[in-house]
């Protein structure tokens, strides 16, 4: 079972690494609080490519309930505030927020970082 998570694990994370961590590490040094970030302008396709490699896209769709909710629902019911618990319910998963089926976690196939950049986003789609 641990291999084949881990072998799972690997095929997912490898190719983005090294593609993403431009990103990633871009947006590092101006980590405010994100109230007091100007809105980020994030570019869909390549975050829709990226939760696709992460498999979040297994349980999420960007408009229709799979799953998980859809992330344009996520987006209305929360605000800028939530992120650090967002965050948290993707490393870590989450249950009871929007029902009964779990959300596993996330942890060691996102960082924090792209947790938070996959937060940011979906909360960006409010207005899409
Ligand atoms: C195994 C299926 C599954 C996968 C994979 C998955 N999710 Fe989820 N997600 C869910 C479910 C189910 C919920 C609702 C959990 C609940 O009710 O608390 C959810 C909820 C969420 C929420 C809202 C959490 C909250 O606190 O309300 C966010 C944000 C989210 N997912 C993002 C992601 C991202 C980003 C990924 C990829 C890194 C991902 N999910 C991968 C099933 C999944």
């Amino acid at each position: 079972m641990t291999k084949i998570v881990l072998a799972l694990s690997l095929f997912v994370v490898s190719p983005v690494f090294a593609q993403k961590d431009g990103k990633t590490q871009q947006s590092k040094p101006q980590e405010k609080t994100p109230a007091q970030q100007p809105a980020q302008k994030f570019d869909d396709k390549a975050m829709i490519d990226l939760a696709t490699k992460k498999g979040c896209m297994a349980c999420h769709q960007i408009d229709n309930k799979l799953i998980g909710p859809s992330w344009k629902e996520v987006s209305k019911k929360y605000t800028e505030k939530d992120v650090d618990s967002l965050v948290n319910s993707v490393l870590n998963g989450s249950v009871g927020k929007w029902g009964n089926v779990p959300m596993t976690a996330n942890k060691g196939i996102v960082t924090e970082a792209e947790a938070k950049q996959f937060v940011l986003w979906i909360l960006s789609l409010k207005n899409k």
